[in-house]
């Protein structure tokens, strides 16, 4: 097994609040051990572009509170080649480093695998997307202040949806996974959540409609997972126009305002256990794993587990978002 003696450090996808706090728990976590740290800009386009910047312990004093990525992020179509990802082989060679911490969503981590298994270096990743649809991990960094955004904006609604006694579709990120939308539900009292994991299964939108909403209520607030496949509230709300033209329906589209904003201090704890794990794992010889959070402890995912989709969206909490609206 090879001694890491130099870390690159990557943020690379969607950016996810959290992720300079990971940066710099990874760096100063390095250089306590005794390891070199060296930043790469854009993700994955920076290594097979060669922006690589020497880190100092400063290169990440006073970013902890910062959301977005001091590293910047991209998502990298050179990197998707066999070429691409030859050139970024050869750059972190010359560079002197030896092993990879990515922080990403399950994009950035297939990628890690595929650059892992063809040119057998070491890389650890850490879960970094507001989405929480990594598998292995019951949070991803990012996903806490992303609810806590969505809450603060469906209050807000609130007051306007009252008022005018209307029924409002707040559409919420979540790539394909509804963990945003259900949580985000529960967190702010909407009466209800339409989300992809239970698209086949019934109509949501219809059942909502049947079940009635409660009498004393006149306006009601819907979480809308986003969804191509339906256009989202979108969607939603041009059905109510045609089917339940009797309701006066209204779409708040929170769009990227989610992927924003100073980390909660879950998210900045979350980061920056899961960067000194990253080194700790890199230290022991691990490799090819995303570092987890189950039941409090840290864990090493393989990465084929974590981009796997097969983590499960809570029913308790579909039923807990009924119960709780009546
Ligand atoms: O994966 C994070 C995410 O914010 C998703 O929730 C969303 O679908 C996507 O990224 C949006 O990507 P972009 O910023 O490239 O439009």
């Amino acid at each position: 097994m090879a001694i890491v003696k130099c870390i690159g450090i990557l943020t690379s996808g969607g950016d996810a609040p959290g992720m300079n706090a990971a940066i710099r728990a990874v760096t100063r976590t390095a250089m306590y051990n005794g390891l070199k740290v060296k930043g790469i800009m854009r993700g994955y386009h920076g290594l097979v572009s060669g922006e690589i910047i020497d880190f100092t312990s400063s290169s990440v004093s006073n970013i902890i509170q910062k959301g977005g990525t001091i590293l910047k992020t991209a998502r990298s179509v050179e990197f998707r080649t066999e070429e691409g990802r030859k050139t970024a082989y050869e750059n972190m060679k010359a560079a002197g480093i030896d092993a990879l911490v990515v922080i990403g969503g399950d994009g950035s981590l297939t990628g890690a695998a595929t650059f892992a298994r063809e040119f057998d270096v070491p890389i650890v990743g850490l879960p970094g997307t507001i989405d929480n649809d990594l598998s292995g991990t019951d949070s991803t960094i990012g996903y806490d202040t992303a609810l806590n955004t969505i809450m603060d904006a469906v209050d807000k609604l609130r007051d306007t949806a009252t008022s005018h006694e209307r029924l409002f579709f707040v559409e919420v990120m979540g790539n394909t996974a509804g963990y945003l939308a259900l949580n985000g539900a529960i967190a702010s009292g909407a009466e209800a959540a339409i989300i992809p994991e239970w698209e086949t299964e019934a109509d949501q939108l219809s059942e909502l409609i049947d079940q009635g909403f409660r009498k004393s209520k006149s306006s009601a607030i819907v979480l809308v997972a986003e969804n191509k496949a339906t256009g989202g509230a979108m969607g939603l709300a041009e059905r109510i126009k045609r089917e339940y033209p009797q309701y006066d329906a209204r779409v708040t589209i929170l769009g990227h305002i989610q992927r924003g904003g100073s980390p909660t201090a879950t998210d900045r704890i979350l980061a920056s256990r899961m960067g000194a794990a990253a080194i700790k794992a890199l230290m022991e010889g691990q490799r090819n794993v995303m570092i987890g959070i189950r039941d409090r402890e840290m864990v090493y995912v393989p990465f084929a587990k974590a981009v796997s989709r097969t983590k499960s969206i809570d029913r308790e909490n579909g039923e807990l978002v009924k119960i709780l609206s009546m």
